[in-house]
């Protein structure tokens, strides 16, 4: 064989692992091999690629993001029309469904599926031959825009069929584009952050990626897709909607686990009432549940009106959008001295709670929406993000409102405050404001970081005003009697918080690095930092290559605690801590190599000693690390009680099983 043959041959067996793997971690969410792994094998074909330019397909795995930024995106037209769907909002409309389905069809029985509808965007996918062509945006539902570059970007999206369905001619199927809530939540967050402008919500925040016009912007926001319909097949393999489900994730597609058939229109009921219970703790926003008769013959045979298809409804979750009048606006100070406006609300009820204020995240987003005090708003209140406002009610807005301005001067401590350029945050200029100080004390108290009971809100407050605290570790010099001093304090309160705040002192260095307010660490990171280092020491001498080598922590968090421990005054605190007698070191974390420095273990059982999150954090305190799947890098397995299929998996790789006693024995606690 030539060398370009070698060359081809290699390729299409990394681009078939590789799609294997992207399928195992996108779709399935049990991934087999290490992100380092992974990154080995993308890296070898990029390599390979490079060579051999000619051998470079669109479908390969490396081509996801291709293209260059687009003016307009094309129209393009549906191979079936996008209706749009009817609504029920309760149990008796849900009845009225099924008696306009007994009347279509008389004498016929009905079997449901029901599903979450997931608020985000529809899009239709075109797959010709196994490959996917094209993308489209819903637009009027009969034209929309060709948004294939962008959609390419998302890894749960197959760029390459599986299965039967690779075989077939045409495959057109559809799909809700979404963006998760903790990846929202995340960058968010990362846009305060860099100053820029967040998303008032999930779905704006997907829109917004879909409709880039440079798919590499796409690429880096955190979408993902649920697909739960074949438009168009040729030929048609499937006899009910639930076999297409089935069908679509065979073929590689991500289908929503929620997904369930209902055999009569009490389980659909049933099935609505549960979801709306739990629809906070789904991990994405869901607005109702989309109802389909089951049989596809059925379906055909109901067919649509003009708008939307006779045989689906989609129940309506109770509504957390409503209007209220604007009070006021304030000005809060976060513990970075950002100011973020916040709207006072004349309180109002969406399902079930009580909405007072709604954060109004940035001068940019006020004056977009042009919300002034007095403003009738339309606010919504999605899962447990808190309540924003969606719009102004125009009509409503009395004569004399004025547009809202950004104070020049921070409220709390009077120094200036700044906008920088490019940025869509003003910033209160003084590190020493109370208000971030009280901000970062508050959150150095809290459950998650060095827990201080009673360190709350009115505390902290004449703490930081009568000047008893101005860092971290003035904390740990106060006295019962400059306690009692204060208002609302007894005597025994303060007694309460002074042993609260010496307790503290042992808390180690996961939850005082969480503590300190260091950009970008959060609790998780923290852990990881604690477990690497081990000691307070170590950590402020290490370079920023030796803090990214950690698995799981980026250049990113590197070289903001890099740049923390280059900073004198926060030198000087930490000094002060350990002057203080607070505790630098993570227990059970021996300085230098651990018993399971690069060990790789995976979990599977019960185990009666303690809980799988315990043996987890005892593993990553040991050096090692906890995997979800079994590989060839598997270290060890350990089986607890009624053990998985990774047992099964640990004994076909030939990866060392470990029952509770041996597991105990390796991590020293035999
Ligand atoms: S089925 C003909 N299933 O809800 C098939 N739609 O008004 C119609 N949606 O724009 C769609 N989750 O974007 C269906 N599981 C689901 C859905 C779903 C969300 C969206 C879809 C459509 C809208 C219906």
């Amino acid at each position: 064989m030539t060398k370009k043959a070698d060359a081809a041959k290699r390729i299409e067996e990394l681009r078939e692992q590789i799609r294997r793997h992207d399928s195992l971690y996108y779709v399935e969410n049990r991934p087999e091999i290490s992100d380092a792994e992974y990154d080995r094998l993308v890296r070898e074909l990029r390599a390979l690629e490079e060579e051999y330019p000619d051998l470079v397909t669109p479908a390969s795995p490396t081509q996801r993001v291709a293209g260059e930024p687009v003016d307009v995106f094309a129209s393009v037209e549906h191979k079936v029309t996008m209706l749009s769907l009817d609504n029920a909002t309760d149990a008796g409309e849900l009845r009225e469904f099924e008696g306009r389905l007994r009347r279509a069809l008389p004498g016929v029985e009905f079997n449901y599926v029901c599903e979450p509808k997931v608020d985000g965007l529809g899009v239709a996918l075109l797959y010709e031959r196994g490959r996917f062509v094209r993308g489209a945006t819903r637009g009027d539902g009969r034209v929309g825009e060709d948004i294939t570059q962008n959609l390419r970007t998302i890894k749960s999206i197959p760029l390459t069929l599986r299965g039967k369905l690779a075989g077939l001619e045409e495959l057109e199927v559809r799909g809700e584009v979404y963006m998760p809530r903790a990846a929202f939540s995340k960058l968010n967050l990362e846009l305060e952050e860099a100053g820029e402008s967040t998303f008032a919500n999930p779905r704006n925040a997907a829109a917004g990626a879909v409709r880039q016009k440079d798919p590499a912007v796409t690429a880096r926001r955190p979408l993902d897709i649920f697909l739960y319909h074949v438009s168009h097949a040729a030929p048609f393999p499937f006899k009910t909607h639930w076999e297409a489900l089935e069908g679509l994730k065979a073929g590689g597609f991500k289908t929503n686990l929620k997904a369930k058939r209902c055999r009569d229109l009490e389980a659909v009921t049933v099935y609505c009432q549960t979801l709306e219970a739990e629809r906070d703790a789904l991990g994405y926003d869901a607005d109702g549940v989309v109802v389909k008769v089951n049989s596809l013959e059925q379906q055909r045979r109901l067919g649509a009106t003009a708008h939307h298809p006779r045989w689906a409804i989609a129940y309506k979750f109770a509504a957390r959008q409503g209007t209220t009048r604007v009070l006021k606006i304030e000005i809060n100070v976060g513990k970075t001295g950002a100011l973020t406006p916040t709207a006072l609300l004349e309180p109002v009820e969406l399902a079930g709670v009580t909405v007072s204020r709604a954060s109004l995240h940035n001068e940019d987003e006020v004056r977009k929406k042009d919300i002034r005090i007095g403003d009738t708003v339309l606010i919504e209140r999605a899962g447990d993000v808190i309540p924003y406002v969606v719009q102004v009610v125009a009509s409503k807005r009395p004569a004399d409102a004025e547009p809202f301005r950004m104070p020049t001067r921070c409220p709390v401590c009077g120094a200036r405050a700044y906008r920088p350029e490019g940025e869509a945050i003003w910033r209160c200029t003084n590190a020493a404001c109370p208000a971030q100080l009280k901000e970062r004390l508050l959150h150095f108290g809290s459950r998650r970081a060095m827990d201080i009971e009673h360190l709350g809100e009115a505390v902290v407050g004449q703490l930081v005003d009568k000047e008893l605290v101005r860092d971290f570790a003035d904390l740990y010099h106060l006295t019962v009697a400059e306690l009692a001093g204060l208002e609302r304090l007894a005597e025994k309160s303060a007694q309460n918080l002074i042993n609260a705040i010496q307790a503290s002192k042992s808390r180690g260095l996961a939850r005082l690095l969480n503590g300190l307010g260091i950009r970008y660490v959060g609790e998780r990171a923290a852990q990881l930092l604690a477990a690497s280092f081990a000691s307070m020491e170590r950590l402020e001498k290490a370079r920023e290559d030796e803090v990214a080598q950690i698995y799981g922590i980026g250049p990113q968090i590197a070289q903001s605690v890099v740049r923390f421990f280059a900073e004198e005054a926060n030198r000087r605190t930490i000094a002060r801590l350990r002057q203080a007698g607070v505790l630098l070191r993570e227990e059970g974390i021996a300085e230098g190599p651990r018993r399971l420095t690069g060990k790789i273990l995976v979990l599977t059982g019960g185990l009666k000693s303690m809980t799988r999150d315990e043996a987890k954090d005892l593993i990553i305190k040991l050096g090692g690390r906890v995997t979800g799947s079994v590989s060839k890098k598997t270290d060890y397995v350990v089986a607890g009680e009624e053990p998985g299929s990774k047992a099964d998996d640990a004994r076909r790789l030939g990866v060392p099983t470990l029952d509770e006693a041996e597991f105990l024995k390796l991590v020293g606690k035999g």
